[in-house]
């Protein structure tokens, strides 16, 4: 069944200037691009945006990073997106991501790591309204 997902091209993937590779591996994996806008990012927006790892060790390097430059956030529509995409982005640390996969090709490391990708059904509507409520997604 048709699914939307929620991801995001990383500031270091930006800056490296992948950004159309990154999009073409979307659209070669057979994802529509919904919406797609470029932009940056204030560190409370980005640790509104990871509010789930606050805690955790990284947070503070993590809303650094993302704030750093310019982002893509987008919405992609297949089946079985979610799931999908997590496969065709790799393994979080590139170190460990699958050959062919985003991060494996474009990733610097595990914390700029190239893309983001929604991880279940309510993270993906939490994701997608916090960069695009409001706008009408055909
Ligand atoms: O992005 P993904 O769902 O694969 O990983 P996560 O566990 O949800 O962590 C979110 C993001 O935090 C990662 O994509 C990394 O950018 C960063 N991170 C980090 O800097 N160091 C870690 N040990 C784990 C995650
Ligand atoms: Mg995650």
């Amino acid at each position: 069944m048709s699914q939307r997902t929620f991801s995001i091209i990383k500031p270091d993937a930006v800056k490296a200037g992948h950004t159309a590779a990154i999009l073409a591996e979307i659209e070669k994996a057979g994802f529509k691009i919904v919406a797609i806008k470029r932009m940056s990012i204030s560190r409370a927006q980005a640790e509104g945006f990871y509010h789930v790892h606050a805690a955790r060790p990284f947070f503070g390097e993590l809303t650094e990073f993302m704030s750093s430059g310019p982002i893509f956030p987008m919405v992609l529509e297949k089946d079985n997106a979610i799931a999908d995409l997590r496969t065709l982005m790799g393994a979080t640390d590139p170190a460990k991501a699958d050959a062919g996969t985003i991060r494996k090709k474009f990733a610097v490391s595990i914390g700029e790591n190239a893309i983001h990708g929604s991880d279940a059904e309510d993270t993906a509507a939490f994701e997608i309204g916090y960069f695009f409520a409001g706008i009408e997604l055909k």
